[in-house]
């Protein structure tokens, strides 16, 4: 990937993940150094279990690296509490888990409303049907996500993600 550059909107740098377990530590990420430059798209590839998951959550500040560090846009985002870290994420950022976690008591619409309502949008069910529309849910939107398939859930799961513009 690109070295470091002014364009690069998350830099990750010498990132390691490590865990304790029963049988003495597992290494789960490596001195991993990247840049992301603005407005490119990047895959992460690799076999189950290698890491990409551990990575994204870091590299998205939702778990923290055991050293190194990521810069979103420049900033260091473990300079900052968690808290610090949840505002900043919820205005730069668009997670879909590879779970989906949408929240069960919420509908289709309630579930993509929500990053906007927490930002205190007026506009978010307007702005959160067009998203919905835009994955070809519109038919679904007060659907509750236990009746919806796996698709259309990483559907909702995806227009929550990007309703922000993130
Ligand atoms: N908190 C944790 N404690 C112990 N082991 C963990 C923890 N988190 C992840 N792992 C292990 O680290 C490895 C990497 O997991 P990760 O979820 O990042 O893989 P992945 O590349 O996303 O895999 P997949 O393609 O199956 O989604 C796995 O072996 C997993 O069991
Ligand atoms: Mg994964």
């Amino acid at each position: 990937m690109k070295q470091a550059s002014g364009n690069s909107i998350l830099s990750v740098r010498n990132v390691s993940k490590s865990v304790p377990q029963a049988d003495g530590i597992l290494h789960i990420l490596r001195n991993i150094s990247f840049e992301l430059e603005r407005g490119s798209v990047t895959a992460i590839v690799g076999a189950s279990g290698s890491g990409k998951s551990s990575l994204l959550a870091i590299m998205a500040g939702l778990d923290t690296p055991s050293s190194g560090t990521v810069l979103l846009d420049g900033k260091d985002m473990f300079a900052l509490d968690e808290d610090g870290r949840a505002a900043l994420r919820a205005q730069t950022m668009g997670f879909v888990f590879q779970n989906f976690q949408l929240m069960p008591n919420l509908t289709a619409l309630e579930n993509t409303m929500l990053p906007l309502e927490l930002a205190g949008k007026r506009d978010a069910r307007e702005r959160a049907l067009v998203m919905l529309d835009r994955v070809g849910l519109a038919a679904r939107v007060q659907s509750y996500p236990r009746v919806l398939s796996g698709g259309e859930q990483q559907r909702v799961a995806l227009a929550r993600a990007f309703v922000q513009r993130p």
